[in-house]
């Protein structure tokens, strides 16, 4: 189209118009072009995929294989988690399943049948909070993986014709394993905090049923990278298993990015399931208190955003935020307690709620580093079904975009 002369203007504003998506409406609010008046322009709803610390899915579709004609699935997700399930499909656990999952952000592909054995990974990260489509499609021999609308993955040679499975039924399940994790081919924390729409499986046609979603959470609100304990929750790691103390001298410290803070009670304790509390931060009248044992403790007042630092050493316990510092003079005997709490099979770093305690307080951290070492909430020694491990509820005003 050409656009010169005295009509240059008019020629410019059609051409605008004609890139421009159709207006839903004008201006005074009727509708030019028809919209499904219950779904409008709302995003459809998703489900979240996780069921709490184990590997169990949050639905399980069951299909007729003699009856499939579509033999491709596709969803969107979005997530903040770079490890985990998002399905699982099987005609027989032990020599015919598959499983499409996410390490280090990027798809992964774990097959098991009578014509491939492999583990694959491809694509790019996509635990970066914004929605993805995905589409596994069966063609032939091949499985093709699509992210995005581009095929990231075409595996030749590597499925039989499905009409033709001994086993002639299929199951997918989402969001978890129908064996135990342990029967991966690569291990894998199956848990993963994402959310999942506008999903299709294989054929509706050859569904014979579907398991009503078991998820503990919905995905209505927006939300950002971290983790998110509600009140009452609690995670619990092994002191052994976490990153070691510093030995000569005798250091240890945790960093925690406290984003949101409400309520009242414990934050972090060092202790055994016994006497849990040894060593305490705790959330109380807008204050982080430090105390040992039962003492009064020390304070600094509650400041969001600045990481938290605890440091431990033979002598003292020194609670850091920003340019504020209290430290906390520990008993002679100190040195002797924090080596046996090392020693002690039972040494535990607890975060959020005590065994027992009646706690109010809920909080996102950003960060949870054990010596200047990431540590992951799916790697606890236990941990509520309730914790948002790689996510906390978006503070209002604060827009990381993770629309679209
Ligand atoms: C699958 O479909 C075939 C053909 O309709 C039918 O004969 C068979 O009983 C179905 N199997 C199951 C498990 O529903
Ligand atoms: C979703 O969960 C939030 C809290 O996490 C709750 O306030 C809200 O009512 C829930 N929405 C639905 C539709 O269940
Ligand atoms: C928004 O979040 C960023 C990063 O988490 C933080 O630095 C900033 O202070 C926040 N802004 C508001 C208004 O809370």
């Amino acid at each position: 189209m050409e656009c010169r002369g005295p009509l240059a203007k008019s020629c410019w504003l059609l051409l605008l118009l004609l890139l421009l998506p159709p207006p839903s409406h004008n201006h005074r609010g009727r509708a030019l072009r028809q919209i499904p008046p219950t779904q409008g322009i709302q995003d459809p709803p998703a489900v979240h995929l996780s069921n709490g610390p184990g590997q169990e899915p949050v639905s399980v579709m069951i299909f007729n294989l003699t009856k499939i004609k579509k033999s491709s699935s596709s969803f969107e997700f979005r997530t903040w988690d770079s490890e985990g399930v998002l399905f699982y499909g099987d005609t027989n656990p032990k020599d015919d399943w598959f499983v499409l999952g996410l390490r280090d952000g990027r798809p992964e592909i774990q097959l098991h049948n009578p014509w491939a054995q492999f583990t694959v990974g491809a694509g790019p990260r996509l635990d970066d909070g914004k929605w993805h489509k995905v589409e596994v499609k069966i063609l032939g021999d091949s499985v093709l993986l699509g992210v995005d609308e581009e095929v990231v993955l075409h595996l030749r040679q590597v499925s039989g014709p499905l009409a033709k499975k001994p086993q002639p039924v299929m199951r997918i399940a989402l969001g978890g394993l129908l064996f135990p994790a342990s029967s991966l081919r690569l291990p894998m924390v199956p848990a993963l905090d994402a959310c999942l729409r506008r999903d299709s499986w294989l054929d509706p046609q050859a569904q014979i049923s579907v398991s009503a979603p078991t998820s503990l959470r919905n995905c209505t609100g927006e939300s950002q990278p971290g983790i998110f304990f509600p009140s009452g929750t609690r995670a619990e790691f092994r002191l052994q298993d976490i990153p070691q103390p510093h030995v000569e001298p005798w250091a240890f410290s945790v960093h925690l990015g406290l984003q949101q803070a409400a309520g009242s009670g414990h934050l972090l304790a060092l202790g055994t399931p016994e006497n849990p509390s040894w060593l305490s931060l705790q959330l109380r009248d807008q204050k982080v208190v430090l105390s040992y044992g039962s003492g009064p403790g020390l304070d600094l007042p509650l400041v969001l955003g600045l990481p938290l630092q605890l440091k431990l050493d033979v002598s003292q316990a020194l609670l850091t935020q920003g340019p504020k510092k209290t430290s906390l003079v520990l008993p002679p005997v100190g040195l002797d307690s924090l080596l046996s709490l090392w020693a002690h099979p039972q040494g535990r770093l607890f975060l959020g709620a005590l065994p027992g305690e009646a706690s109010s307080a809920s909080f996102c951290l950003d960060s949870l580093w054990a010596q200047d070492q990431r540590l992951d909430v799916d790697r606890a020694l236990s941990r509520s079904r309730d914790i948002w491990t790689h996510s906390c509820p978006q503070i209002p005003g604060n827009a990381t975009d993770t629309t679209h």
